[in-house]
């Protein structure tokens, strides 16, 4: 599918949930946020169903995101149900990494292809404090299991304010580098003043190359990290949530009132 400035629409990004069990400084107030209740988000099936109308109309990249998805009840048998929809040439996951030790090679068997992990810090109180309490070391073993699980091209997301030079993206460049695991620096995102900034080392944030459209865990379809209109897959059905979601999607980001929990990274 094409957007109006022609841009091909192939990536979707799939929030599963928006709970979490790290609270991020640039991600979540320390109280959390008020979260969304069991009903209003889409069940495994409404999701499939959605990516399979998804993919029939262009999609081939699926990317499941939070909040943490491995907090979703039955993420395992989602990523199943997704790599069983013929056409996707990529599934990945974007995770904290602090459950990947129970779930790596449960997720591999189900058919996941790639994850990246969230990496602030490799000093162990940066990581602390950057996450409000999360352990470093969990999220090390994490990742190793998802090594011995057999995923390749981990790579590693580190959030920055300005620059690759600071302290904390340079412990996570050197963790790298010595476990050879490729890093994409993101800059912190203000949503609510429309401020973005490439992705380095990745392909966010280029919005004359974007490809994307997200479907959030309650089952809204957003054209755009920095827009405030949505289309519910409930309502309209994913066809026609797809095609206004598509129509509307702006030629670059405005400002947007969405939590990051809510929204997917
Ligand atoms: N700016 C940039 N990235 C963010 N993420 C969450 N909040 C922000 C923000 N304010 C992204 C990070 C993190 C992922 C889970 O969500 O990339 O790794
Ligand atoms: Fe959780 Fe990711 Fe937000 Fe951190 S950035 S609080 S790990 S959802």
């Amino acid at each position: 599918m094409f957007d109006r400035f022609n841009r091909r629409i192939h990536y979707l990004r799939i929030s599963v949930t928006d709970r979490c069990n790290l609270r991020c400084q640039y991600c979540m107030p320390a109280e959390g946020v008020p979260l969304f209740c069991h009903e209003d988000l889409l069940t495994l099936e409404e999701i499939r169903d959605f990516t399979a109308v998804a993919v029939e109309m262009g999609v081939d990249k699926v990317r499941l995101t939070g909040g943490e998805p491995l907090l979703r009840r039955g993420i395992v048998d989602l990523v199943r149900m997704l790599a069983e929809i013929p056409g996707i040439r990529d599934l990945a996951m974007t995770t904290n990494g602090t459950l990947l030790d129970r779930y790596a090679a449960d997720l591999r068997a189900a058919g996941l292809m790639r994850v990246n992990v969230s990496m602030d810090s490799y000093i162990p109180e940066r990581f602390a404090e950057i996450t409000r309490g999360g352990k470093l070391s969990v999220v090390q073993e994490g990742i190793a299991a998802a090594r011995a699980a057999g995923f390749e091209n981990i790579k590693l997301n580190c959030v920055i304010e300005s620059s690759t030079d600071e302290e904390d993206a340079r412990s996570v460049a050197r963790f790298g580098a010595v476990e050879r695991l490729e890093v994409r620096y993101i800059h912190r995102m203000h949503t609510d003043k429309g401020i973005f900034k490439p992705v380095i080392g990745g392909e966010g944030g280029h919005c004359a190359s974007c490809n994307r459209m997200r479907l959030t865990a309650t089952g809204l379809v957003t054209p755009c990290l920095f827009s405030n209109q949505s289309w519910s897959v409930r309502q309209l059905g994913a066809r026609e949530a797809l095609l206004a979601a598509l129509a509307a999607k702006p030629e670059s980001g405005q400002t947007s009132h969405h939590l990051f929990s809510q929204m997917g990274g």
